[in-house]
């Protein structure tokens, strides 16, 4: 299924039992954000907010909450995703953006004083953050001298009806900000809102500076995606997004902006942060406004970081033969950032640190394991078993002190962390002597087996819900 825009996907969602509406009144200070993490903890639906009070606009939240609604967003799957967005990538020149002259997203045009971003139901997440944040944003600017486009998500935080900050690491929107100021010029820049699953997830991915992310949002979709002209800037947008916010971010202005709760889970500390001027707001007729909610772990930021799995294993593939990469899997417990698992098919002496250390290249991700093809990189259990079984502590380890991580990292110094890397594969030829017990792993073929076959009442699924007699008397047990 290839979508065009923001709602065919809702509908698509709804469709699939993965959308509910959600009618009674809510409020958009804390409640949309605290039911919406309740959803995503519980694995349930993406929310549409039909009834926010004060506001005609609904709200889409907890729409990629899950792996598999990302995957659904991208026509894949959770176990496919790196296979189809690596060689989906390799087509990027032939999805380049369409230019089209008008979009939905030019149907009601608001320019300079009339410009109030009060106009839509933005939301107040966590109790002590600083204040209103717009954050499913897809943040687009030019690169000054090749003209490549760049996406990226960033929270806004409202300084102003016509105002806001932004904060943001230095990754590639960074760089080209940089290259507007160091000639003393501001950074035009526009913001989607409400953009079709592919412009969704090249934002949410830093892919080479030189590499346009809409032709890999085309690539991703297996067709170009159509761009209109901004109204007051020279940047050109996805023309059926639900709003656009157009402007520009001077070279020197800073105000404090944060705390926010942030995909790691904590209050960002408050900073002095660049601000964006909105110049003008274009949007569609009856806009659905979508939010993303971020904090610990499940929450919706982290399912959207799945792309970095595949960035993970482009950068393995560099220095390791990729049909011997099995797997790279970001764990949910690590932000789907932080902690990487690589399985890999080892086949030469040393090959398990040499992946380490190629992982631990890539800024995001902090602590590596490697382990073998009979492991699971996806069951912790299993990887807990290799790492017990195979790596030999302070041996099998690499550490990385004072290497750029992420500046949200709580355990780092402006960005500053200390990387490791575990090799817990078996020893192949004369590395990592150990005992030759780790060349006979015991496995039953428990997958032979149904068990359904042998115990009466067993139901399938993994849960033994007990005999039927019992199971009534329990229900007519009164509990204290
Ligand atoms: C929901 C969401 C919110 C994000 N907010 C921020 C942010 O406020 N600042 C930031 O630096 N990165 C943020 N990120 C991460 C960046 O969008 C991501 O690193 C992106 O790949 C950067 O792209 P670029 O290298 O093209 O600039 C966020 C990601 C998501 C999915």
């Amino acid at each position: 299924m290839q979508f065009n825009d923001f709602r065919e996907f809702l509908g698509f969602l709804e469709e699939k039992n993965e959308l509910k509406r959600v009618r009674r009144p809510v409020d958009r200070y804390l409640e949309t954000a605290l039911v919406t993490k309740k959803s995503i903890e519980e694995r349930g639906p993406a929310l549409l907010f039909e009834n926010v009070k004060g506001y005609g606009i609904p709200v889409a939240s907890g729409v990629y909450g899950t792996q598999r609604r990302v995957c659904l967003g991208l026509n894949t799957t959770p176990e496919a995703f790196v296979k189809d967005y690596v060689k989906r990538s390799e087509r990027l020149k032939e999805f380049s953006p369409r230019i089209v002259s008008s979009g939905p997203c030019k149907e009601n045009i608001i320019k300079g004083r009339k410009v109030d971003l009060n106009k839509f139901p933005i939301t107040w997440h966590a109790e002590r953050d600083r204040g209103w944040y717009i954050d499913a944003t897809c943040c687009i600017v030019q690169h000054p001298e090749t003209r490549t486009r760049n996406a990226s998500v960033h929270r806004l935080f409202i300084h102003e009806k016509n105002q806001t900050g932004l904060w943001m690491s230095p990754f590639n929107l960074w760089h080209i900000i940089m290259r507007y100021w160091e000639q003393g010029e501001a950074c035009p820049m526009a913001v989607a809102i409400g953009v079709d699953p592919y412009c969704m997830m090249a934002a949410s991915t830093s892919m080479p500076l030189e590499e346009d992310e809409f032709s890999f949002a085309g690539a991703q979709r297996g067709k170009a995606i159509d761009m209109v002209k901004c109204e007051t800037i020279d940047l050109d947008v996805p023309a059926t997004a639900e709003i656009i916010l157009e402007g520009e971010i001077p070279p020197h202005e800073r105000k404090l902006e944060a705390p926010f709760v942030e995909f790691t889970g904590y209050y960002g500390d408050e900073r002095l942060a660049p601000i964006f001027n909105v110049k003008a707001i274009t949007h569609r007729d009856q806009p659905i406004y979508h939010d993303i909610i971020t904090g610990p772990p499940p929450d919706e930021n982290q399912p959207m970081l799945i792309t970095n799995m595949a960035e993970v294993h482009k950068v393995v593939a560099r220095v390791f033969p990729e049909e011997s990469i099995l797997d790279v899997y970001l764990t949910e417990g690590g932000c789907t950032y932080f902690n990487c698992v690589v399985r890999i098919k080892k086949r030469y002496p040393g090959q398990g640190k040499q992946v380490a250390s190629a992982v631990l290249a890539y800024q995001g991700v902090k602590n590596v394991i490697v382990v073998d093809e009979d492991i699971d990189a996806r069951n912790h259990v299993q990887v807990e078993w290799a790492f017990t079984t195979r790596c030999r502590g302070i041996k099998d380890t690499i550490v990385i002190p004072d290497s750029l991580g992420c500046p949200l990292d709580p355990t780092s110094t402006d960005g500053v962390v200390t990387k490791m890397g575990f090799d817990a594969t078996k020893p192949v030829g004369m590395d990592k002597p150990m005992s030759q017990m780790v060349h006979n792993p015991c496995y039953f073929p428990t997958d032979t087996v149904r068990l359904s076959d042998y115990i009466d009442g067993w139901k399938g699924e993994g849960i033994y819900r007990g005999d039927k007699k019992e199971r009534q008397r329990a229900k007519e047990t009164v509990s204290v």
